[in-house]
Formats: C-alpha cells, structure tokens, sequence
C-alpha cells in the first residue's frame, strides 16, 4: 500500500471553541491510481492533503507510506519526506511573485540541494509540457491566475514525487486548459504516480478512478462519480 491514513481526528480552535475537522477518518491510495476528494466548502479537504504532507499534525492517529509509520511527531523526517516524495499544488498557488517561473519550478529542488544540469533540463521540459516555456524569464507575480496554476503544477512534479497532492488545480481554468492539466495528470498515473485532488469540478470527479466524498469529518464510500457521469452525460444529450 502507498498511503494509508488510519483513524485520523483533527480539530481546530475557532472562536475558542474545540471544533471537530477530521474525525477517525480511514483512507488509502495505491500507485497509479487519481483519487478526487470532493465535499462542502470547509468540510475539511485541504485539512486533509495537509496532513498527508506533514504541514499540519493530526491530533491523533498514524499515517503509513509503503507500510511504515511516518514519525509524524519528526519535524525533520516530515519535510524530507515532503520534498523526497510529495509534490502539491495548494489552492492558492503559494509561488515567490517576485522570482521569475523558472526559478518557482526549481525551488523544490534547491530545497533538496539538488540542481544540476538534469533538474534543469526536467525543468525545461516541465515549461514545455504546461505550455509556460516561453514566460520562463517571467516573473510568477505578473502571471494569469491560469498561468499561475500550471506553474505550480511544474513545481509540484520537478522532483518526481510518487504522491502529488492538488487542492482545487483547476479552479482557476478554462474547460480546455483544465483538460490539457488533467491528461498531464494521466500520464503521471501512466508513470505509477499516485494523485490525490481536492476539487469540485464535474470534469476532475468524473476521470478520476475513485471519488470520495467528505462529510462530518469522514471519508464516505460515495456514488458521486456516478451522479456526476449521469449528469454530464445528461447535459450532452
Ligand atoms: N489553521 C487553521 N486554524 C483554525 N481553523 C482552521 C485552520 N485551517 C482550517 N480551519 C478550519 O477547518 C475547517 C476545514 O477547512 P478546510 O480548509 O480543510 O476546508 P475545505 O474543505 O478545504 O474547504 P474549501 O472547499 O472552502 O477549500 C474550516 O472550518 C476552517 O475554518
Ligand atoms: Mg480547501
């Protein structure tokens, strides 16, 4: 197994209330496989990919990766295995405005130490395949939202992670642009990558492998890939 999540509760503090965000939630994924998570707005998603990245703590529970615990209490082991293992794109972009998108792509390598002539190469090719190659010497600030988002999909893939996380990567999208991230997305499931996408979007649920739905701070076993195939198909006929 890949990923496995077991018995995972998170609460938050809001309003100094003690508030349940995730509660005893089970998940797994599997190489090679897209998994959409969809729910309503605050229902916890990004919580989620959070704690599947090390960048938030579970309050309890473990998480496994290729079957070994992850020392989630090791801030150290937690950010290697976030920058060995684990690309994201965040929902809100988080690029350096003022760097330009070739070096926004190469910053999860610098941050490994690792950028010699095949990163950079990787990085190329990246650009090409997001169709950013010709804003390279651009600074990310001065990008569409658009264009922003396929930056951080680069980003997100320079170190070849096995798991990529993406918390809504076409909210920004047209339906065409939105098509051409999702068959990068296939090809990196055709690599054995596994991806994992927080989203609304009819088109994400609808090629994704499995979709899950979120509610009361659990996973639930869901139809809504089914619904929505019905729906679309319904809106086409
Ligand atoms: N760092 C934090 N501190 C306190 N509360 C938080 C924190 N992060 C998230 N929350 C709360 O946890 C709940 C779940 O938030 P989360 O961002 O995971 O939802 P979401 O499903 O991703 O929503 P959306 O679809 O709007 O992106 C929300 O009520 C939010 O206010
Ligand atoms: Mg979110």
């Amino acid at each position: 197994m890949l990923l496995y999540l077991d018995n995972i509760c998170k609460s938050y503090k809001i309003s100094g209330e003690k508030i349940s965000v995730l509660s005893h939630l089970n998940f797994s994924a599997q190489r090679g496989e897209i998994i959409s998570i969809t729910g309503r707005s605050g229902c916890g998603k990004t919580t989620l990919l959070n704690i599947i990245n090390g960048l938030c703590r579970p309050d309890s529970g473990n998480i496994f990766f290729h079957d070994k615990k992850v020392p989630l209490w090791c801030d150290i082991s937690m950010s290697s295995l976030r920058n060995k293992k684990i690309g994201q794109i965040f929902q809100t972009f988080r690029l350096i405005d003022n760097e330009t998108v070739l070096s926004n792509v190469l910053l999860p390598a610098r941050i490994k130490g690792k950028v010699n002539k095949e990163v950079i190469e990787q990085a190329h090719n990246l650009l090409k395949d997001t169709g950013l190659w010709m804003y390279k010497e651009q600074k990310a600030g001065l990008l569409s939202g658009g264009q922003k988002q396929r930056v951080a999909l680069a980003r997100a893939l320079i170190n070849n992670p096995e798991i990529i996380l993406a918390d809504e990567p076409t909210a920004n999208l047209d339906n065409d642009t939105s098509k051409e991230i999702f068959n990068i997305l296939i090809n990196l499931k055709q690599q054995g990558r596994c991806i994992i996408i927080a989203t609304h979007d009819p088109y994400m649920l609808k090629l994704a492998d499995k979709t899950y739905k979120m509610e009361n701070g659990k996973i639930l076993k869901s139809d809504v890939k089914n619904t929505t195939r019905n729906r679309l198909r319904n809106s086409h006929s």
